[in-house]
C-alpha cells in the first residue's frame, strides 16, 4: 500500500469507530455530560469519570479524525491531483467535517435539539460514505498511458 492508500483506509476506519462511539454517547445518555462547548465543564481536560469520560472521549476521537481527514485531503491535493474524483471527494470530506464539528457543538449548546441531533447523525453517515469511497478509489489502478502496444 502506498502512503495515500494507508492514510485513506486509516481515515475510513477512524470515522467508522467515531460513529460507533457517538452511538455509545447517545445510548448512555451522556450527550450533556459536557454541558458546554468547545470546552468541557469550562476546562480543556475535565474530571475524567463516568459519562463525562465517554462524551470527552467522543470529542477527542473527533479531533483525531479531523487531523486524519485534513491530512488525507492535503495528500490528495498534493499527490493525487491528476485524479479529479479523489480531489473532489477529499474536499467534500473536509467540508462535511467542518459542518459536523459545528453540528456537534450546537447539539450540546441547544441541549440536544432533536433536529440538530438528527442532522449530526445524517452528516456522520455522509462523511463515512465519502471516506469509504475515497479509500476504495485509492486502490483503483490508473488507466495505462496510450501509445504503448497499440494494435494496427
Ligand atoms: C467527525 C466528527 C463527528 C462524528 C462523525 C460524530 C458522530 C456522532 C454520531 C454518529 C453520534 C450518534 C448520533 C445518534 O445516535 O443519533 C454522535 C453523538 C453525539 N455527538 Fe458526535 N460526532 C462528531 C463530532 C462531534 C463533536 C466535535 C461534538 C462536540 C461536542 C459532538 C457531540 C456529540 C453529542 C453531544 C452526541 C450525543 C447526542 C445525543 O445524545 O443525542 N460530536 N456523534
Amino acid at each position: 500500500m502506498n502512503r495515500f492508500q494507508r492514510l485513506s483506509v486509516a481515515t475510513a476506519i477512524a470515522v467508522y469507530l467515531l460513529i460507533v462511539l457517538g452511538g455509545v454517547v447517545r445510548a448512555m445518555g451522556a450527550g450533556l455530560a459536557c454541558p458546554d462547548w468547545p470546552l468541557c465543564h469550562g476546562r480543556l481536560i475535565p474530571p475524567l469519570q463516568g459519562p463525562i469520560l465517554v462524551e470527552y472521549f467522543h470529542r477527542l476521537a473527533a479531533a483525531v479524525v479531523s487531523v486524519l481527514v485534513v491530512i488525507t485531503a492535503i495528500e490528495a491535493w498534493r499527490r493525487e491531483r491528476h485524479h479529479r474524483t479523489i480531489v473532489f471527494l477529499a474536499s467534500v470530506a473536509v467540508i462535511l467535517l467542518v459542518i459536523q464539528v459545528f453540528l456537534g457543538g450546537f447539539t450540546v449548546l441547544t441541549k440536544l435539539h432533536r433536529a440538530l441531533t438528527a442532522a449530526h447523525l445524517a452528516t456522520a453517515a455522509a462523511l463515512l460514505a465519502v471516506v469509504v469511497l475515497l479509500a476504495s478509489l485509492s486502490f483503483r489502478t490508473p488507466a495505462p498511458i496510450s501509445g504503448g502496444s497499440r494494435r494496427r
